[in-house]
């Protein structure tokens, strides 16, 4: 065999073992029902995050033959208590994982009460085109048919698929795959608890096999302005939901605890009570941003309706639902206070 033959043999060598090689994928735990363990498998009480990432892992090993798993802990909470000192330290660990040629992609387990916060928080501040897919459960692992172990399988299996990415942060639940800006939690208790009611799902996931129906249209990660990575904590920006014979006096305390943004979802249209609407725009005189948002599950707030937005100096939503909006002004007010940036940021992202 001369020179040339057994170069040509060891490049396809190469070759082919690279193309086995399996992907490697990070599995960031931060707890939630899916890390969840209760005394009884027929008793709806159990205790979020208890279960530690190596145990979480080890009740699912056939994800050990689709990919190099490393799994890693970055906090042990139940969701409701998610604020923004886990969701920095998570999102510069994306990006720091991200960044490193071995990893093809992240799975994210959280506890589903602000699943849709974090992935829409994660949505706009990854800067990468790799797939990053959060997953959690609604029954914990110690419960009699836990959704977990199939969550987890297929959440690996979507991670891992070449069409996931350039989708942005996906939500993987009860075999379906949904957008992080369109998704939201919809039922207290079911294994259905998740659905994209503007947009629909963007695709499916059944025993692993994925496929992909629909393609997010707003700009996300690497297209995106917001840079949190020298960032150590977030502006305040509070939700108010209205109701009639509301009140002024929530607005006028969240000013005084320091909100730099109020989200208020309204009636219908983003519409408040007059007491509060005008509370609302005293808030905005002492160079607060009010967004109307909306208490209506599906639609958009739009500019103009019955509220004069221009005499007041309110900005609208568009299709975000209130506690997404939080999260976007949140970050836009890291970026600058000027109500036509927030209003353009609330039409792109
Ligand atoms: C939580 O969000 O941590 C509790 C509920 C759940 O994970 O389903």
């Amino acid at each position: 065999m001369n020179f040339l033959h057994k170069s040509l043999i060891t490049l396809a060598l190469i070759g082919a073992s690279s193309l086995m090689a399996k992907p490697t994928i990070a599995i960031l735990a931060t707890g939630g029902t899916i890390a969840g363990a209760g005394t009884s498998e027929i008793k709806s009480s159990y205790s979020a995050g208890a279960v530690t990432v190596d145990k979480l892992l080890a009740a699912v090993p056939a994800i050990n033959e689709l990919a190099t798993i490393k799994g890693e802990q970055i906090s042990s909470i139940g969701s409701q208590e998610m604020n923004n000192k886990v969701w920095l330290k998570l999102a510069k660990r994306v990006n720091e994982l991200l960044a490193k040629p071995e990893i093809d992609g992240i799975v994210i387990t959280h506890g589903t009460d602000t699943m849709e916060e974090t992935a829409y928080f994660l949505d706009l501040t990854v800067k990468s085109k790799k797939p990053v897919v959060l997953v959690g459960a609604m029954r914990s692992g110690t419960s009699m048919s836990a959704d977990g172990p199939m969550n987890l399988f297929n959440a690996v299996n979507v991670v891992i698929n070449k069409d996931t990415t350039g989708k942005g942060v996906v939500v993987v639940m009860n075999d379906e795959i949904h957008s992080a800006r369109e998704v939201t939690k919809v039922n207290t208790s079911s294994v259905n608890a998740f659905a994209s009611p503007n947009a629909g799902k963007i695709g499916t996931v059944y025993y692993g096999n994925v496929q992909f129906l629909m393609q997010p249209t707003r700009k996300h990660t690497v297209a995106t302005e917001f840079d949190i990575s020298k960032l150590e904590d977030l502006p305040r920006v509070d939700v108010l939901f209205a109701h009639p014979e509301d009140t002024d006096a929530l607005v006028k305390a969240a000013v005084a605890n320091g909100a730099k943004g109020i989200i208020h979802a309204g009636m219908g249209n983003g519409n408040p009570f007059p007491l509060t609407q005008d509370a609302l725009a005293e808030a905005v005189k002492k160079g607060v941003i009010v967004a109307r948002s909306s208490r209506v599950p599906t639609g958009s707030t739009t500019l103009e309706g019955e509220v004069d937005d221009k005499k007041f100096g309110f900005i609208a939503v568009d299709s975000l639902n209130a506690q997404k909006a939080r999260v976007l002004l949140m970050l836009g007010l890291t970026k600058t206070h000027d109500k036509a940036a927030l209003q353009k940021m609330f039409l792109e992202y």
